[in-house]
């Protein structure tokens, strides 16, 4: 979809089964709402890079000063030749894939002896250097089996790069939309299993990081996945310290990405730990129906996901028809409710009615650990499924139509 920011339209070349790199008209994957809607006269300093250039400094200098217990500071810096090294100068075939920060490419690094992925600022992108600064300051604080770890990062002159552990499943993103010929879509219990480590992921941003952390860009491609499809959440750059004393929210302008933005949130500039619940409410939407949050191929009443499902959460009859056709009937009809009722709670439009994030972590731990054996439990029919689509042909689909 397009960047609101530049106002283009944007195909993103990364789900190319070549993994080659094309370049970016606009900001490629920026499917971010950049809008500054100065609802209340709270602008987001938008130009304060020099600052921020000082603080990656200070950064680099609390590693250099080798005080790194004290404060609890693990990252590592490198050079940017180290990183180039990694990658072979950044060859295509290493190549994983690009977002609003830039390209992403997998690495040995011999320093570490460790396989990682490197992401480069496209210095025309969507992001910069305050993403860049957000992101190391929110990973160095951050330790949690469900986030992706930050090894370190280069501040070398104008370069900014993020090194980060490497995960080889890639996107949750890539498992659940336009799969390649071949690959098998992801059994209900991966699903189940999914999203109770992503909202155990999120309930550490708001419930255990002192102070807690709005993460304000949850979506199925900042779910990365490990070995045995463990999720980590990543991308942390539009992160945002949570209100402190009584206060319920903090005014921003509306960052995010189109689909996945509370509807208060994007009309008030009001963020809100339940901005966040709103987004896992769309990625809970996707595993269970294979849809994306906002997909133009379909016809205008099914482009947004959410729209879409909310007349149907009335009827539990017609439940069955949200179910990913890929799936082919093999879910449990009970699991099926359980979780469609957690996805219409956390999407409802107003946020107090949102349950929180750690209400959301027990259900679904709950109804991870039921597992479904399709063997004693048969599959349903796929009765108003109609046949899916989301097989691309031959590595020709490349893009994200988000
Ligand atoms: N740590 C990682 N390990 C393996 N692959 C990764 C890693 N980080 C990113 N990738 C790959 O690179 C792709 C691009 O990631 P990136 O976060 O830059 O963009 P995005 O999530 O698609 O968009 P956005 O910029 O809006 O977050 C991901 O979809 C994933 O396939
Ligand atoms: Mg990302």
């Amino acid at each position: 979809m397009g960047c609101f920011f530049c106002g283009g339209s944007n195909k993103n070349s990364q789900r190319n089964s070549s993994r080659e790199s094309k370049k970016p008209n606009h900001c490629t994957g920026a499917d971010k709402v950049k809008v500054d809607l100065n609802v209340n006269g709270n602008k987001e300093a938008t130009s304060k890079d020099d600052q921020l250039s000082q603080d990656v400094k200070n950064l680099n200098l609390k590693e250099a000063s080798n005080d790194g217990a004290v404060h609890g500071y693990r990252e590592k810096t490198f050079t940017f030749d180290e990183l180039a090294a990694a990658t072979g100068n950044f060859r295509s075939d290493c190549f994983l894939g690009e977002g609003g920060f830039g390209k992403v490419y997998k690495g040995h690094l011999d320093k570490i002896n460790q396989v990682v992925a490197i992401k480069q600022l496209d210095p025309n992108g969507c992001q910069g250097v305050r993403e860049f600064v957000v992101e190391v300051l929110t990973l160095s604080l951050a330790d949690h089996p469900n986030l992706v770890k930050l090894i370190g990062f280069c501040g070398e002159g104008e370069q900014r790069l993020l090194v980060y552990e490497y995960m080889p499943l890639g996107s949750l993103e890539n498992h659940l939309h336009d799969l390649p010929p071949g690959r098998k879509a992801i059994d209900w219990n991966t699903r189940m299993k999914i999203a109770a480590g992503a909202a155990r992921g999120l309930e550490y941003l708001h419930d255990k990081m002192k102070p807690p952390v709005i993460y304000r860009d949850l979506k199925c491609s900042n779910i990365l996945l490990g070995e045995g499809y463990h999720p980590k959440l990543s991308d942390f750059g539009l992160a945002k310290v949570g209100p402190s004393g009584d206060k319920t929210h903090v005014s921003t302008r509306v960052m995010g990405t189109y689909g996945y933005c509370a509807p208060d949130y994007a009309m008030t500039g009001q963020l809100t730990f339940k901005s966040d619940i709103y987004s896992f409410g769309v990625v809970l939407l996707e595993l269970i129906t294979g849809r994306k949050a906002i997909d133009h191929k379909k016809s205008a009443r099914e482009q947004n996901l959410v729209a879409w499902a909310r007349p149907l959460f009335k009827d539990r009859r017609k439940f069955p028809q949200m179910v990913d056709p890929l799936l082919e009937g093999q879910y449990p009809v009970r699991g099926l409710y359980q979780v469609l009722a957690i996805a219409a709670m956390c999407v409802q439009e107003q946020p107090n009615m949102r349950p929180v994030i750690a209400d959301v972590v027990t259900a679904l731990n709950y109804l991870a650990s039921q597992k479904y054996d399709p063997q004693t439990q048969p599959g349903q029919s796929c009765k108003g499924s109609p046949p899916s689509p989301r097989h691309v042909g031959n590595g020709t689909q490349t893009d994200r139509q988000m």
